[in-house]
């Protein structure tokens, strides 16, 4: 086990600590100090179980621990799912002080922190994030829930986990391509907010791709204490977390365009970013740098062939009342994010065509 980093998440009586390092899964580390009552329920798949469950189970010493694997993939986060973790909880004569514990990528730390949030009004959960997006992201702040037949994540809840543990060694069987659309989010932090982080980007992009232990050790405890800052500050997105959704207006739009699955949501987000910048006002805002290092990260700088009105209707607009409807985040330059409803019209019109 290397040494161990630590963040926390700042949130008064519900701080957390987000904790980093290489190995840490069956590698001697006590996550029982983070479980309160004498019982857990470990939530994972059917992928993750053969890699990394026996690895978790022996970080638990001294609890009762129950483990339910559901299937892989985003057409099981679902209502449905979270009634067979209840059923499981409820057979299992869980009460309040069961612990769930996430070990997977964002599918399964959404679903199981929503869980967590409805079973007994809300009990204890863990986060052990396994993609480098959940690393990143979906595994810090609170943000739980699962998808409606109408829509993406229109279920949930905010319930923060007791503890993020990130070993980064879970990287390695991570396929290439969701690797790639991790860095997606990763390059998103030094665009909306650091772009000192931006430009360290830019000179370990190649070291990150190769999974190199120290940069991608370094890049997610970056990502980590930026994203825990902006949760500290508006843990509900009243107003700056939104910053967290740079090129997610575009990118949501050719997800839902395309139909969900045919790009990973770190690949179309890539592309959306692309399009933030060219509405922000192009290289001003760094749209040269953004797309260069995107491209070397072998991500997507531009959307597939959509029609300009098709991508308006998907982001909930009509072409005639557009004008003050929409709310982006865009740049006023690298690594300084607004979020506004005042943007150029025309412009939105030219990235728009410029799409096919
Ligand atoms: P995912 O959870 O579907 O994982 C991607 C694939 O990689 C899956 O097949 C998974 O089984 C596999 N996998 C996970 N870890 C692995 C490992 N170490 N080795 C080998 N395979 C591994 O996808 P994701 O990108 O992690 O998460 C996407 C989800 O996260 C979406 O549902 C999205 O809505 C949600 N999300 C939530 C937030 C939030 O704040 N809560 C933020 C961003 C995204
Ligand atoms: N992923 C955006 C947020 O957590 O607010």
């Amino acid at each position: 086990m290397s040494d161990l980093r630590s963040i926390t998440v700042d949130l008064g009586e519900r701080s957390y600590p987000i904790i980093i390092g290489s190995g840490l899964l069956g590698g001697g580390f006590d996550l029982s100090a983070h479980v309160s009552g004498p019982d857990c329920l470990v939530v994972t798949n059917e992928t993750m179980e053969p890699l990394y469950l026996d690895a978790l189970l022996a970080d638990l010493p001294g609890k009762q621990v129950r483990a339910i694997s559901l299937p892989d993939g985003e057409a099981y986060k679902t209502l449905e799912t979270v009634e067979d973790i209840l059923d499981t909880l409820v057979e299992g004569g869980a009460n309040r002080d069961t612990t769930l514990v996430a070990l997977g990528g964002g599918v399964v730390g959404d679903i199981t922190g929503f869980a967590a949030a409805c079973y007994m009004r809300g009990v204890d959960f863990i986060q052990v994030p396994t993609t480098l997006l959940a690393q990143v992201d979906s595994s810090v702040g609170g943000k739980t829930g699962v998808n409606h037949a109408s829509g993406k994540n229109l279920i949930g809840a905010f319930h923060q986990p007791q503890a993020v543990l990130i070993d980064t060694a879970t990287l390695k069987t991570l396929p290439d391509r969701e690797l790639k659309a991790g860095l997606a989010e990763v390059i998103k932090y030094g665009a909306i907010i650091d772009a000192d982080f931006f430009a360290w980007l830019e000179d370990n992009i190649e070291a990150l791709i190769a999974r190199d232990a120290e940069a991608l050790g370094a890049a997610i405890q970056r990502s980590c204490e930026l994203k825990a800052a902006i949760v500290a500050e508006d843990e509900r997105e009243g107003g700056r977390r939104a910053i967290l959704n740079f090129g997610h207006t575009f990118g949501h739009a050719i997800e839902r365009c395309q139909g969900y699955g045919e790009w990973l949501h770190g690949e179309a987000v890539a592309a959306g970013m692309m399009m933030a910048a060219q509405l922000s006002g192009g290289d001003e805002a760094g749209e040269g740098r953004i797309g260069k290092l995107l491209e070397r990260a072998g991500l997507p700088t531009r959307p597939p062939a959509i029609a300009a009105s098709d991508l308006l209707a998907a982001m909930g607009m009509d072409k005639k009342v557009r004008q003050k409807q929409l709310r982006f985040v865009l740049l006023r330059a690298l690594g300084d994010a607004i979020v506004t409803s005042d943007y150029d019209a025309q412009r939105l019109d030219e990235v728009l065509e410029a799409a096919i």
